[in-house]
Parts: structure tokens; C-alpha cells; sequence
């Protein structure tokens, strides 16, 4: 595709609409992102390297959970959204934003692999006049040391020929109440007319803008919010396996210090870390840090906590079986109950149930699963089966979807390990269930 640094010129295509902006990446951020932006009015081209997505969003079909076909589909048919997997199209585009996926590499170092490829292809289109916006959730400095001499290897300069900013998405899949558009957007420029030009974009489309003075605060305010979930997911963990040896229920202590109207700040503890964001953010600023001869004490550790609960949860399983069915885990059948990383979506991306089917594997249970939102988990190798809790020795709750009816759950099954308080009264009165 980087032939164009040497074949300049613009294949002509057929349709030379303008688009008030152009969405690199169609994914849980990108779409949602479109769909604020079109139907605030603006025109939203989104540009995917998929084809599967790219036509089925030209149908007007969405595969996002927050957006639903219903109202995509209007948008697609009005014009005001289009999909393409041609990048030529972003120069017929005042705006580009990227919101492509960083992941971490296997030895868990920033991955910005993909982002750099899509800012090399829009370095080859870059024009004058350009507004270029990062999405996507990365390290302080990403915006400057990465992507700004990439698009200054054309010859432009930030600031003057085009504009640079990063803006952190801070969507949430399956949040009903906080979305893309009413959800803060934070803006931060490589100057100050270039946050103004982005805060521009937004405003508008989004509720609220709110400017900071550099990419470099706008960056590490995504990974502060991230980490200080983690960080408080792991204080939780902690107390919760604490708390099963004083025999003291960790679900109740949280609640009553819930009702404390200041100073406190509801977490769950639970079977580990999942999707996209918890898991992997906050090892971009441990990875970053290190340069400037700096260690992310709360990050590791929060990490070490956080990554050790699916062992720990094999363990309450084990024991569950030793106690409530007279048998060992070794030969067991157990059930694990939902494998999304949270509840009421379909998104298994580093979703602890992964994990602790391996770890149960491992020890050589029987696993098998159950997922409204999962037919098939890849990972594993294995395909949702029905809810009959008879038949397994345990069913592990690990991911609580709100259209399992726990009740009979309980009712019908011989051990139930809940690692989500799904069972509520039921779960503490009843003998059979464990909990986290
Ligand atoms: N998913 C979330 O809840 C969430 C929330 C906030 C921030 N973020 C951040 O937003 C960024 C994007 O995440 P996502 O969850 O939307 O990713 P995603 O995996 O849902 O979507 C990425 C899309 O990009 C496409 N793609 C991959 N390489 C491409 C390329 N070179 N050119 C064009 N398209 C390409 C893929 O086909 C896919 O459709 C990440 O940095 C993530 O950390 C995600």
C-alpha cells in the first residue's frame, strides 16, 4: 500500500464526496465514534481494513453491541456514513482519527505496530489544512515521538501546514447510560490552535469538551482512569481472599462501606481483569516509565494481584468440590457459567474465564461452558452448551449475566462456586454455594 510515496499521484475513484471526517478503525470505538459524529450532522467515512466489516456497515448492518443496526442504518442510507477498506479516500477528509486497537507484544511491551502502519498510510495522503487525531490508548508521548514524525516525514509540519491532537475514547461496550456522546471528551493538542481545531470537531457532536494543555495530559489521563480501576480491582482481590480466612463475606463490607455518601468509591472483586483496556493500559506507562528510570510500584502490583485470582478462584473450586460433592477436581465435571469479560455482552478479549478453563483443564477437570452471548469460544476450543445444572459436579459462576435466573440455579445444582455474588440471598443462605 506505501507505493504511493513513489506514485504520488490520486487514482481517481468514481465518488469525490467530501467528509467531515474520516474514522481509521471499525471497531468498539470507531463505530460508536461515527455514529456520534453523523448524527450530530457531520458526514463520517470510516476506513477498516475488513472487508467483512466494511460491507456489512455499507448494508447498514452494525456488529457493535452499543450500536444498534436500527440506527445505524439510517445514517448509511442518508450518506452521512460510509465504510471503505481505500485509505486514498481520507484526502477527500478535513479530520482523521484513529481508533485502532494497542495491544501488548507477548513479552508486555506496547504494540503500537498497527497505529504506526495506519500513520504511514496517512502520511502518504497527508495534505495541508489536515486535522490528525489520535483515539486510540496509548503512553505519554505517542502522540509526539511516533506519530508526528511520521507525518512530518512528508515534509508538513505540525502546527503549521496540518493539525495534531490526541483525544482518549472513553467508551464503555454495554453501557447504556454513559456513551460516546455524553461522555467528556478530553482534547489536548501539539499547540493551541491544534487542540482548538480538534475540540471543534467534538463540540457539537459530544456534550462536553474539556482541553488540556498537551497530548502528553491527554494521554496519560485515559491511563490514569484505567489504572486507578485496576489499582482499586486489586484491593478488592486482596481483601476478598482475606476475608474468606476470617470467614468474613467481602460482598457485604463492601456494600455497607458503599453507603458511606464521600470518600468511597464502590469495587468488585472477582475472578481477574478482562477486555481490551484493564488488563493491558497500564503496562503502556510501566513500559514508559522505565525510561525515565521510574518504577510503577501501584501498576505491578495491582498487576500481580489481579493476574494471580483465576489461581486462586481454581482453588476455591477445589475446594468447593473436596467439601460440598466429596471429590477432587481431577475428573470433575464443572460448568463454567458466562465467559464474556463482563456481563450482558459477547466480548471475550482477555476474559479471565479463558484462564481459569485452562487452569481447571489443567488439573484435569471436565470444563464446559455456558454463554447466552459466547456460541463458540476460540481459545478454548469449545462451544456454549445448554444451562443443566444436574449434570456437572460444580457450575463456577464467572461472568454474571443478568438473564440467567440464579434461583433455580441454586435450586438445581449440587455446588455452586460464585465468584460474582450472582446468587444473592439465595447463594448465602444455601449450603451448596461458595463464594468469593
Ligand atoms: N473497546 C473498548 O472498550 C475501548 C475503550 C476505550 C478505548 N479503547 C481503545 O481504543 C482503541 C481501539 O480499540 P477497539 O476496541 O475499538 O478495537 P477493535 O479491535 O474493536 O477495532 C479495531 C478495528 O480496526 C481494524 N483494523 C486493524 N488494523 C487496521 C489497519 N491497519 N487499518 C484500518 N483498520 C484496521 C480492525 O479490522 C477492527 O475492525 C484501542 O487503543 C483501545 O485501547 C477501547
Amino acid at each position: 500500500m506505501l507505493e504511493e510515496r513513489t506514485q504520488p499521484q490520486t487514482p481517481e475513484t468514481p465518488d469525490t464526496r467530501h467528509w467531515d471526517a474520516a474514522v481509521v478503525g471499525a471497531g468498539y470505538v470507531g463505530v460508536p465514534l461515527a455514529h456520534t459524529l453523523a448524527s450530530a450532522g457531520r458526514s463520517v467515512l470510516l476506513i477498516d481494513i475488513s472487508e467483512e466489516v466494511v460491507d456489512a456497515l455499507n448494508r447498514g448492518e452494525s456488529h457493535i453491541i452499543d450500536i444498534p443496526t436500527a440506527e445505524l442504518a439510517p445514517l448509511v442510507k442518508d450518506g452521512r456514513i460510509r465504510a471503505t477498506t481505500d485509505y486514498n479516500e481520507i484526502r477527500r477528509a478535513d479530520a482523521i482519527l484513529i481508533a485502532l486497537p494497542t495491544p501488548l507484544s507477548k513479552q508486555r511491551e506496547p504494540d503500537l505496530s498497527i497505529v504506526i502502519s495506519a500513520a504511514q498510510e496517512i502520511s502518504v495522503r497527508l495534505r495541508n489544512g489536515h486535522l490528525v487525531i489520535l483515539e486510540s490508548t496509548t503512553y505519554p508521548r505517542t502522540t509526539r515521538e511516533v506519530i508526528q514524525p511520521i507525518l512530518e516525514s512528508t515534509g508538513l509540519k505540525a502546527g503549521r501546514d496540518f493539525h495534531l491532537a490526541f483525544s482518549p475514547e472513553r467508551v464503555d461496550p454495554g453501557n447504556g447510560k454513559w456513551t460516546t456522546k455524553n461522555v467528556p471528551k478530553v482534547v489536548g493538542g501539539i499547540t493551541p490552535e491544534c487542540t482548538e481545531r480538534a475540540a471543534q470537531l467534538y463540540e457539537g457532536a459530544v456534550d462536553t469538551v474539556h482541553r488540556v494543555s498537551t497530548p502528553e495530559a491527554a494521554e496519560l489521563t485515559k491511563l490514569l482512569e484505567n489504572i486507578f480501576r485496576s489499582v482499586n480491582i486489586a484491593l478488592v482481590n486482596e481483601l476478598a481472599q482475606l476475608c474468606e480466612r476470617m470467614e468474613i463475606d467481602v460482598w457485604e463490607v463492601i456494600e455497607a462501606a458503599a453507603t458511606k455518601p464521600f470518600g468511597f468509591m464502590s469495587f468488585q472483586p472477582g475472578p481477574g481483569l478482562g477486555g481490551h483496556c484493564i488488563p493491558i493500559d497500564p503496562f503502556y506507562l510501566t513500559w514508559k516509565a522505565r525510561e525515565y528510570d521510574f518504577s510503577t510500584e501501584f501498576i505491578e502490583l495491582a498487576g500481580k494481584v489481579n493476574e494471580n485470582m483465576p489461581y486462586y478462584c481454581r482453588s476455591l473450586i477445589s475446594q468447593a468440590l473436596n467439601h460440598g460433592r466429596q471429590t477432587s477436581l481431577s475428573g470433575a465435571k464443572v460448568l463454567v457459567l458466562g465467559v464474556a469479560y463482563k456481563a450482558d455482552i459477547g466480548d471475550t478479549r482477555e476474559s479471565p474465564a479463558i484462564k481459569l478453563i485452562e487452569l481447571l483443564r489443567r488439573a484435569g477437570a471436565e470444563v464446559a461452558y455456558h454463554d447466552p452471548h459466547v456460541p463458540e469460544l476460540d481459545g478454548a476450543g469449545l462451544s456454549s452448551v445448554a444451562l443443566a445444572p444436574k449434570e456437572y459436579d460444580c457450575i463456577a459462576i464467572v461472568t454474571a449475566h443478568s438473564t440467567v435466573d440464579y434461583d433455580a440455579l441454586v435450586d438445581e445444582a449440587h455446588v455452586v462456586v460464585d465468584l460474582r455474588n450472582a446468587t444473592g440471598e439465595k447463594g448465602k443462605a444455601s449450603a451448596k454455594v461458595w463464594k468469593l
